[in-house]
């Protein structure tokens, strides 16, 4: 099976019964994907392209992180053995022209037996000969010195945000019986909860549950939200329009940043635009440039809240592991939807899950809730499976009184079921 981006418009859980099939029922796959955790629990081998090749790696996603690391590692040191080779090289070359130049002039002493024997003149052509040929084979061995490129760094994130002092960990957003409605569809019941400064808040749900909707609402401060004045609150909606195409990245950048131009190009070099890349104009981007200038505009702005709509849905794995180490740095608030379960995984410290008509705030952390989930799920199934058994022992010894099929098929039924659940855990 060929699959291209399959998880892309998929909520987590559709990604995770994805997941299940695919495993359960397909012998050979092809991926093309950027969700870390798909790739770890489906693939044993990667195929990265990368300056047009293909290279190959044993294992699941993780597996080919690591490879991917020491790699790097090792461009760094052998970076640093060019380096200090053609500087040796080049010292040597220097000194052997030095030394040429040197015979030709006319030597001062003259006792040199050579020189008595041969005259002056061809004896030193011949050793200015030799030299030349020494510098050259210098030279030639510099240029077969392998050139090994040097590994671009990622410089830390030092920002202020506007008004933080202000913020501190104060509550900034108090949500008080919020009813999510369209028209007269519900999407949420009334619900009542809050959030302080610095919260890196996931909002979980899957699709059509009002993720949206919540966002909007609060960027509005709909009756029923009540923010703070000191927020000042960054959207991005992946709505590319907030950039200037005839601009070029950083110029867009600047357009509404207060910060110094050290850091706007570090931020912009975290997000993979070294050096000149930042002179590009925008209409010369591609898709993923385009939203990662855009999410740098907002970011670098002067705002301390961030609040993102799947953020990572078009962007590659290098990028999105790039705005999870930046959303981890930043030190205002963030709150975002995402269905990448390891970039909310990595971000998030409280989760607000719509589920059932329910908008709730669980106070920590994704593995958390992910145990607390199974440990439910493991919970009801044992309260399935007493159900069961004591219906089952029940219909046996009924059965055995006297027979019966419209019992004997309801047995059939609850044994396998039984069955289902056995197997299932
Ligand atoms: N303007 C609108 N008119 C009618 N229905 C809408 C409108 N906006 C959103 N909806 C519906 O409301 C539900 C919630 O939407 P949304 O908040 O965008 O969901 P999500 O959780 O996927 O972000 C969806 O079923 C959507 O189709
Ligand atoms: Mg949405």
């Amino acid at each position: 099976m060929l699959l291209d981006e399959p998880t892309t418009n998929l909520d987590t859980e559709h990604i995770e019964r994805l997941e299940k099939d695919l495993r359960r029922w397909i012998e050979s796959i092809v991926i093309v994907s950027h969700d870390r955790d798909f790739l770890d629990a489906l693939c044993n081998k990667i195929w990265e392209v990368e300056n047009g090749t293909v290279v190959e790696y044993k294992g699941n996603y993780s597996n080919y992180e690591e490879a991917r690391a020491l790699k790097i590692r090792q461009q760094e040191s052998d970076y640093d053995h060019y380096v200090k080779k053609k500087k040796e090289l080049e010292r040597a070359i220097e000194l052997k022209k030095k030394k040429a130049a040197r015979a030709t002039k006319n030597p001062n002493k003259k006792t040199d037996s050579d020189a008595k024997q041969m005259g002056t003149k061809p004896y030193f052509a011949k050793k200015q000969k030799k030299l030349d040929a020494t510098a050259n084979a210098i030279k030639t061995r510099m240029e077969q010195l392998h050139k090994v490129d040097k590994v671009d760094e990622v410089p830390p994130l030092k920002m202020n945000i506007v008004k933080a002092d202000e913020l501190g960990n104060r509550v900034i957003i108090r949500v008080n019986e919020l009813t999510g409605k369209i028209k007269e569809r519900l999407l949420w019941k009334p619900t009542t909860f809050h959030i302080r400064a610095g919260t890196k808040l996931a909002i979980l749900g899957g699709n059509g549950t009002g993720k949206t909707t919540f966002i909007k609402n609060l960027c509005a401060r709909v009756e029923g939200i009540n923010v703070s004045n000191a927020v000042k609150i960054g959207y991005f909606s992946q709505n590319i329009d907030v950039l200037d195409e005839t601009k070029t990245i950083i110029e867009n950048v600047q357009q509404t940043s207060s910060q110094v131009e050290a850091l706007i190009r570090t931020v912009l070099a975290r997000l993979q635009f070294f050096g000149e890349d930042v002179y590009k104009p925008v209409q010369l981007l591609s898709g993923g440039e385009r939203v990662k200038t855009a999410f740098a505009k907002i970011f670098l702005s002067d705002i301390n809240t961030l609040v993102l709509d799947e953020p990572s849905n078009f962007l590659d794995v290098f990028a999105i592991k790039e705005l999870e180490s930046l959303l981890k740095e930043y030190q205002g608030t963030v709150i975002f939807v995402s269905h990448d379960r390891r970039f909310i995984h990595h971000i998030a410290t409280q989760l607000l899950i719509i589920k059932n008509e329910e908008m709730e705030l669980f106070d920590g952390n994704f593995s958390m809730y992910q145990q607390q989930m199974t440990s439910k799920k493991t919970s009801n199934h044992s309260e399935r499976l007493l159900i069961l058994e004591t219906e089952i022992t029940e219909i046996i010894s009924r059965l055995s009184i006297q027979p019966d099929s419209k019992l004997e098929e309801r047995l059939q039924q609850l044994l396998w079921e039984k069955k289902g659940l056995q197997k299932d855990k």
